[in-house]
């Protein structure tokens, strides 16, 4: 690996900017971490490793990149551990380091840390500082229920949270005083610094690529096409080629499973292919849309879901991950299949210039097989607006209410007229080998009075759509008393008779 700060950018070359300057880096290992390269090759050590997996939060760093319009910068946390150093490619890496300011000052985050007494061990401490910096650029009055979110993905295991979240809380005070001094760090968000900020557009601006990037290290590869017939020729020729999405499931193959992954061709970089866009009858989502984008969209259309989005993974997961990746790797326990099926969602999928719809509950065949094709890929994600009179919610049981797996993961949708249930969806997520609809318990409720005798009745009919197993998150007696006590849960929240959503205890 070589890097230098000269600009000669080739298709095997990346570049990023690290405290200002433009690091390019030719040789590069293709599943190189962002954690390896800061800690093995930088020696900036400040960046921990905890879990190697995304759970722990020790390893978030912050990237800043162009968004869309590309006047401006999206900021945002991720976990270096599972981030292949070649998708930093044309964008902005801070760590921790990068927040000494010019006379050693702390950063606000950093100053509050302090002050409220955040830090005990250490080791989680630049974590928390990276998440605290993400949220201070990009909210600039969060609630106590924001700062708890934005939290999420980092864990301390001995101050406890209460002196991290007062510091969130105030590191607001000391960073207003230091605005004037121009530094875009410091200027939280809609403050300031507008010369620096201009500066780093111009910057990443200037790192666009008039070639894509193609690695190609000792028979190694690593393909980043930029539109999607350039993509769908390159999956078609490399059929066995791993599509990389936003590598939360794929990072821990490598990390994890110490798996070699030879050829490697990465999404991220089509811009078309992370679009969201919403018709008279659909929300159509580009296969390589983040989580974080697609979920407040998803949110305002279909507001049941809000507790499921709440509860997915944790910010740095949901900034990396996409939707697309969650539905094409098909685990059963992923949460938002439920829900997707629940709506009755297409996927687009793409084969060369063959384009074909196909329903999402036709997608999964078995235990993480699929009906796509050798050299086909998930383009889009079509979700159907929802008609008036009906009804819709997701939820998801785990044993803890941040970043867990769920043990049951539960979507319901219900069309009423006049009292009568004309159209019905029950899906389940945790129960068999596959994200799978309850057909047997729609029937029970299709064409019936929406009243708790129908429930009873399809709550009994569950057991001829499921037999789930037991192991660490469930029993399968459990997971049987909880997907039949979801239905009814729906029932008594859309009735009115039970009104408090689970998803509101201990945080308000
Ligand atoms: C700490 C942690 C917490 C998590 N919590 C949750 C959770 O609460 N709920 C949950 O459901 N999941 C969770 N996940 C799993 C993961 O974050 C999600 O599945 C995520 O949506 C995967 O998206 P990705 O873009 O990162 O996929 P990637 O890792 O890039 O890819 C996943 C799979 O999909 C394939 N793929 C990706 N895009 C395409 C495409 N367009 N066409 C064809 N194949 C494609 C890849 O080849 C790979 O097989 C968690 C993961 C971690 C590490
Ligand atoms: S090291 Fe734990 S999340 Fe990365
Ligand atoms: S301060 Fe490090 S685990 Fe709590």
């Amino acid at each position: 690996m070589h890097s230098s700060t000269a600009n000669k950018a080739t298709p095997e070359t990346i570049s990023f900017v690290l405290d200002g300057e433009v690091i390019e880096i030719s040789d590069l290992d293709p599943t190189r971490t962002v954690l390896q390269y800061l800690r093995e090759n930088l020696r900036r050590t400040g960046t921990k490793e905890g879990c190697a997996e995304g759970d722990c939060g020790a390893c978030t760093v912050v990237i800043a990149e162009l968004d869309d319009s590309g006047d401006s910068i999206q900021v945002r946390a991720i976990n270096s551990c599972i981030q292949f150093l070649a998708t930093l490619d044309g964008k902005e890496l801070i760590t921790i380091e990068s927040l000494r300011g010019k006379d050693g000052v702390l950063h606000p985050a950093q100053q509050a840390m302090v002050d409220y007494h955040g830090s005990q061990c250490g080791f989680c401490t630049p974590g928390f500082v990276m998440s605290l910096l993400a949220l201070y650029k990009n909210n600039a009055a969060p609630t106590r229920v924001e700062v708890d979110d934005a939290l999420a993905g980092n864990l301390c295991r001995c101050t406890g949270y209460r002196p991290i979240v007062d510091a969130a809380m105030k590191m607001y005070a000391d960073g207003s005083q230091r605005e004037a001094t121009g530094d875009w760090l410091l200027a939280a968000k809609g403050a300031g610094a507008e010369e620096q900020l201009q500066d780093k557009v111009a910057k990443l601006k200037s790192l666009r690529r008039k070639t894509s990037l193609a690695i190609n290290r000792a028979g190694r590869r690593f393909d980043a096409p930029r539109s999607i017939p350039e993509l769908a020729g390159l999956v078609e020729g490399r059929p066995d080629a791993t599509l990389l999405a936003g590598g939360t499931d794929v990072g821990i193959w490598v990390t994890k499973q110490h798996r070699e992954l030879d050829d490697v061709i990465y999404l991220g970089r089509i811009s078309e292919l992370r679009t969201i866009s919403v018709s008279a009858t659909h929300v159509d989502i580009g296969a390589a849309a983040t989580l974080s984008d697609v979920m407040p969209v998803l949110g305002k259309y279909f507001p049941g879901l809000e507790e499921l989005f709440v509860r997915f993974a944790s910010p740095p997961i949901r900034n990396a991950g996409t939707l697309g990746g969650n539905v094409a790797n098909g685990s059963p326990i992923g949460d938002s299949m439920p829900a997707l099926l629940a709506l009755d969602t297409t996927l687009v999928l793409r084969k060369g210039k063959r384009q074909r719809e196909l329903p999402l509950d036709e997608f999964y065949m078995d235990y993480q097989e699929t009906a796509m094709e050798q050299g086909e890929f998930l383009e889009k994600i079509r979700v159907p607006l929802l008609e008036s009179g009906t009804y819709l919610q997701s939820y998801k049981v785990s044993k803890r209410f941040d970043q867990d797996i769920s043990a049951v993961c539960a979507a319901f949708r219900v069309k009423l007229d006049d009292g009568l249930i004309t159209e019905v969806r029950v899906a389940y997520g945790g129960l068999a080998a596959t994200p799978k609809r309850a057909i047997q318990c729609e029937k029970a409720l299709l064409d019936k009075v929406f009243e708790r005798t129908t429930i009873d009745v399809a709550m009994q009919v569950l057991d001829r759509d499921f037999q789930p197993i037991a192991d660490m998150r469930a029993s399968d007696q459990y997971r049987m008393q909880v997907c039949r006590n979801l239905l009814l849960r729906f029932y008594l929240e859309i009735t009115g008779d039970q009104s408090t959503r689970v998803y509101e205890y201990g945080r308000v």
